[in-house]
């Protein structure tokens, strides 16, 4: 399972994953790639979101290139489970060893994670990907995923319009990825916003204006939920949905 969903941006239900691997014996291998140093009180991960103990996820993976702004990634689990990755993995035998300052980089992004200061930094991804997220509703088009979850996708649903979006945004200095078919469903093509703490909200606002008046232009307000009442407040401790 991926912790947060690449394409959708939603949450692994890993309460129930981990139920059914006792029930039936199975093994669960957990893809933090887009999670961990990002989800979670701590930012530990989907499992700290979720409630879940590491001990019980059999490969705990996770990429050095996101949330540690480094190269590489990890696998974690049982001594075991290590030295057969060490022995027969195909990556450790042939890849080369890690360079020293890319090393150095996950090391002190780890050590600045347990600090209060990497702490601010979860709080205020939490904070930017709830703001975008809620303004996002409010504009009326479609937004997946989590509440916590840093990967926004905005539903453009046509390839078309993937395109366009795309390239008007591009041009108004918003530099966004868009994802379509076979990355998604044939019909459901869309723009992936990754949010991250060091986003300003006057960035976030400057990106916001020019989505509003690409969706405008290209005609991308599909939701049909009521607006949110009222934008909730910074650190809110709104109930999440269970995961
Ligand atoms: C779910 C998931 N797992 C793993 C990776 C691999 O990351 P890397 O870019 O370090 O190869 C990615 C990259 O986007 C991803 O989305």
């Amino acid at each position: 399972m991926e912790g947060v969903y690449s394409m959708e941006g939603s949450v692994a239900a890993l309460r129930a994953a981990v139920a059914l691997r006792r029930q039936l014996g199975l093994q669960l291998y957990l893809d933090e790639a887009h999670s961990v140093g990002a989800t979670g009180a701590r930012g530990r991960g989907a499992t700290e979101l979720c409630g879940v103990s590491v001990r019980d996820v059999d490969v705990l993976m996770g990429t050095f290139t996101k949330s540690f702004c480094s190269s590489g990634g990890y696998i974690a689990g049982s001594a075991r489970l290590v030295r057969w990755v060490r022995a027969h993995g195909h990556a450790h035998p042939y890849a080369h060893g890690m360079a020293p300052p890319v090393a150095q980089q996950i090391r002190a992004t780890l050590r600045e994670l347990r600090q209060p200061t990497g702490q601010a930094r979860v709080a205020a991804l939490r904070d930017n990907t709830r703001y975008f997220r809620e303004r996002l509703r409010a504009m009326g088009v479609v937004a997946y995923g989590h509440p916590q979850s840093p990967v926004v996708p905005m539903l453009v649903y046509s390839f078309s319009k993937m395109a366009a979006c795309v390239e008007r945004l591009t041009t108004r200095g918003v530099a966004v990825v868009g994802v379509g078919f076979p990355a998604t469903p044939l019909n459901q093509a869309r723009i992936r916003f990754c949010l991250s703490a060091s986003h300003t909200r006057a960035q976030l606002d400057a990106s916001l204006d020019a989505i509003e008046a690409v969706a405008d232009e290209l005609g991308l307000r599909y939701s049909r939920r009521p607006p949110p009442a009222a934008p909730a407040a910074p650190h809110t401790t709104a109930p999440l949905p269970a995961c």
